[in-house]
């Protein structure tokens, strides 16, 4: 296995099995650098937002890799200031021109419950969802989903979906496991992508998982996303600093015992928790 390696998704499109995440990489030389870097070192698959405000950065990266765009995959996210379908239309347009495609390869709706619509979340998200649907047949993306969703959120969106979500991206990493909704998604055919599977850094000074790593010759952190491989997760390491990017792509030469795994399964709540998506202030 390696980072071209792919998943299959439900609607039989293919995504490689590992992402390497943007947010909080900032527009300009810093994010254009890391996706650079990124691809040099073998990443076919860049996950963005509109929110992150990096879209244009990240496209000219991808622009100037020279790599062929039928063997990159590409992500963005409607931003929670979409709330009707002529809104997301818009936004899809605008995220497109940003990063300079003819086509995103999945487009994902970021948050279920905004703000200015709380609590009527099912009619906002069935709404951005025919704007995205439209998008699809007309070729503007391939594949559509969901992020932060939970099931109360995702079982209303498929009842009015034409097109089905194939992922849902939520936050994964030993300490927030999830597992209910990891088994909804399953259960409902939407790929599990971890985002944070890091935990933005704060689960790398864990005790158990230095004990870990020593063992295996490897970082903490190449053990915590060999963990979320393993796992059968999609993982999403961000990182601007370019030997940290090599090293998360390490991490495909060695293997995680069931003890290792379940040592790590046992680190949940450890080092911080998922946010409440009905309680964001966004
Ligand atoms: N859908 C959503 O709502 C959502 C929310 C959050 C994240 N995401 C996605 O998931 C991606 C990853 O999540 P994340 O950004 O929260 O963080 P993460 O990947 O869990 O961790 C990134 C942090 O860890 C550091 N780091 C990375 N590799 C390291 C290594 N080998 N050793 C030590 N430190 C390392 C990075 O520092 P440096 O960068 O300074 O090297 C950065 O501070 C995001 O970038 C984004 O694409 C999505």
């Amino acid at each position: 296995m390696d980072l071209k390696d792919t998943f299959m998704l439900s609607n039989g499109e293919k995504i490689p099995r590992v992402g390497f995440g943007t947010w909080q990489s900032k527009d300009g030389e810093e994010a254009y650098q890391a996706v650079k870097t990124a691809l040099e070192v073998g990443y076919r698959h860049i996950d963005t937002a509109a929110v992150y405000g990096n879209e244009a950065s990240v496209g000219r990266a991808i622009k100037d890799s020279g790599i062929a765009r039928s063997d990159l995959f590409v992500t963005s996210k409607l931003w929670d200031t979409a709330l009707a379908k002529e809104d997301a239309a818009r936004e899809i347009d605008e995220s497109l021109s940003r990063l300079g495609l003819d086509y995103m390869d999945l487009f994902l709706i970021h948050w279920p419950n905004p703000l200015p619509t709380r609590p009527h979340f099912a009619e906002r998200n069935a709404q951005v969802w025919r704007a995205m649907e439209d998008a699809v047949r007309a070729g503007k993306i391939k594949s559509i989903g969901t992020s932060n969703f939970h099931a109360r959120h995702l079982l209303p969106l498929l009842e009015v979906a034409e097109i089905k979500p194939v992922v849902n991206q939520i936050i994964i990493n030993p300490s927030v496991q999830q597992k209910e909704l990891v088994q909804f998604n399953q259960e409902h055919d939407l790929l599990t992508e971890a985002y944070s599977p890091l935990g933005t850094g704060k689960i790398l000074g864990l005790s158990e998982l230095t004990e870990l790593a020593e063992k295996h010759g490897k970082s903490v952190a190449q053990v915590v996303l060999r963990w979320s491989v393993q796992k059968g997760f999609l993982p999403l390491p961000k990182s601007v600093t370019p030997a940290r990017i090599r090293e998360n792509a390490q991490i495909f030469d060695f293997t995680l015992s069931s003890d290792d795994m379940a040592l790590i399964d046992g680190l949940q709540g450890l080092a911080g928790t998922a946010r409440n998506p009905d309680e964001n202030s966004h």
